[in-house]
């Protein structure tokens, strides 16, 4: 800290760096910028909060009767002060700033601010999503993204793999949906495309991690990824960021291994490194949000069948659901609330509902023997709270077998030939899955509406700035 006030002198000093356990700072100087949060005026002495959003503790100043008589909410100050212990806080290193001179106002807030220092609701705060952010809640979640996001690529970072930058703009549809957005040029005219053919943005960067898995082993892709899915639901987006692992000489056990080990890394680390930010989602979002995440942390996720997932579901009151059908939301809360509220994988789903790129299981392992009940390896994870979380498989690595699927699909086989080609030449087991970060954030945030975990969100009818 000492070397921060320092190195920093010029710079104001961030709020987080005081915060920390700095009693025996007290008596330095130090310069700090930030929005006004709080304004106290009374008889003696004056208080203003001020936050610059390096942590969801705010810096108490505390100036002569007058002080900040003219101060608005919402405004930005700087303030040049000495540390001095925070006499009303139950904590004895607390600090707060002594003005030694007059603060300076950088910008003044007028009184029609539409933030107030009070609870706002998450749909008010929606619609003004350029100011959210000096907020709280989005403060904390803003946080947690990041740390979230430092810790995702050290994670891959650490266990051998390479970051690879997958494209936006792709000729392919990798979950075959057709939910795509289509991309359009300025030079584009009736007869000629400026690609050449039909372009899309990505649904997910999984079939190009699998060129350099098929190079590199072992290869991740943390992007950007778009659907113009008609989901109008507390759990989709229309951009969303996706973490892709995809690995060589994996089988299905391993992907499991894996995304249970890599979602524990991440949530064991974000209770160290955003400690207060979580807290403070525990205490404003979500009472159970701590002990959830314990839970997670101490169990070991369950792994159960499809099918046998289905007859849980058909012998619990669920009978309108058979073999063959998707899973829902509803059924999604039935099977965590089932196991105690734990992560639950469901494995080796209907070929006939998944993407051409899944591996079918071979006879011997499927249970089932008509190619209409065929099975394929691939995972779900769902978690309590927010449901479908993960979504993975091996890949199809035999040539044949993918081309005969292909072709059932009635896909064109030209557009996927180099796809195909990974198969012809020197093909490997291979699998990997798919993490929605914005799911995994309302995850650990306890934040209910996707919307509410995404900088700048996107969805139908919503495309604001
Ligand atoms: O299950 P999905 O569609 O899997 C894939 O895209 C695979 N290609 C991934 C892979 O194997 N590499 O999507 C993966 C995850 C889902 O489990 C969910 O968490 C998230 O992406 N997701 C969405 N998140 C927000 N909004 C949407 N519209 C989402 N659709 C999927």
């Amino acid at each position: 800290m000492n070397n921060i006030i320092k190195r920093y002198y010029k710079w104001p000093t961030r709020i987080n760096e005081i915060n920390k356990n700095n009693s025996h700072l007290v008596g330095k100087e130090v310069k700090v910028k930030g929005w006004v949060r709080n304004i106290r005026n009374q008889k003696s002495v004056s208080f203003v909060e001020i936050n610059d959003g390096s942590s969801v503790k705010g810096l108490q100043i505390v100036g002569d009767k007058d002080s900040f008589s003219k101060l608005k909410y919402g405004s930005s100050i700087e303030i040049n002060g000495r540390l001095i212990s925070s006499l009303g806080n139950t904590d004895k290193n607390a600090v707060e700033v002594q003005l030694t001179e007059p603060y300076k106002l950088i910008g003044q807030c007028p009184d029609e601010f539409p933030l107030q220092p009070k609870n706002h609701s998450f749909e008010f705060l929606r619609e003004i999503a350029h100011i959210r952010s000096r907020g709280n809640s989005i403060g904390a979640l803003l946080r947690v993204r990041n740390e979230s996001t430092q810790l995702i690529h050290r994670y891959f970072n650490e266990n051998g793999f390479i970051n690879v930058h997958t494209p936006i703009i792709t000729a392919s549809d990798c979950e075959g949906g057709g939910e795509q957005f289509q991309v359009k040029s300025s030079l584009d005219t009736k007869d000629a495309l400026f690609f050449g053919q039909p372009s899309y943005l990505t649904v997910s960067g999984q079939l190009e991690a699998e060129i350099y898995a098929s190079s590199h082993s072992r290869v991740y892709t943390f992007g950007p990824t778009f659907r113009a899915e008609k989901s109008n639901t507390t759990r989709h987006l229309s951009e969303f960021w996706m973490i892709e692992p995809e690995m060589s000489f994996i089988d299905l056990n391993d992907n499991l291994d894996i995304a249970e080990d890599f979602l524990k890394y991440l949530i064991s680390n974000l209770l160290k490194n955003s400690k207060d930010d979580i807290e403070f989602f525990n205490k404003r979002i979500d009472t159970n949000l701590l002990s959830r995440l314990e839970k997670t942390l101490s169990s070991k996720f369950v792994r159960l069948e499809y099918k046998d997932a289905i007859s849980l579901l058909q012998n619990n009151g669920h009978s309108n659901i058979k073999w063959g059908d998707d899973i829902q939301r509803e059924h999604e809360k039935f099977i965590t609330s089932h196991f105690g509220d734990i992560p639950v994988f469901v494995i080796n789903w209907p070929k006939s509902i998944k993407p051409f790129y899944m591996r079918e299981n071979d006879q011997s392992q499927s249970l089932n023997d008509s190619n209409s009940m065929a099975t394929v390896s691939n995972m779900d994870l769902l978690v309590p709270t927010v449901g479908e979380l993960i979504g993975g498989s091996i890949r199809e690595e035999r040539y044949d077998k993918l081309l005969n699927t292909i072709n059932q699909l009635g896909m064109d086989k030209e557009q996927y030939s180099w796809y195909l080609d990974l198969r012809k030449y020197g093909t490997v087991p291979h699998g990997g899955f798919g993490l929605g970060f914005e799911r995994f954030l309302q995850y650990v945030t306890g934040l209910q509406n996707i919307r509410d975990v995404i900088p700048i969100p996107r969805y139908q009818n919503y495309c604001k700035f």
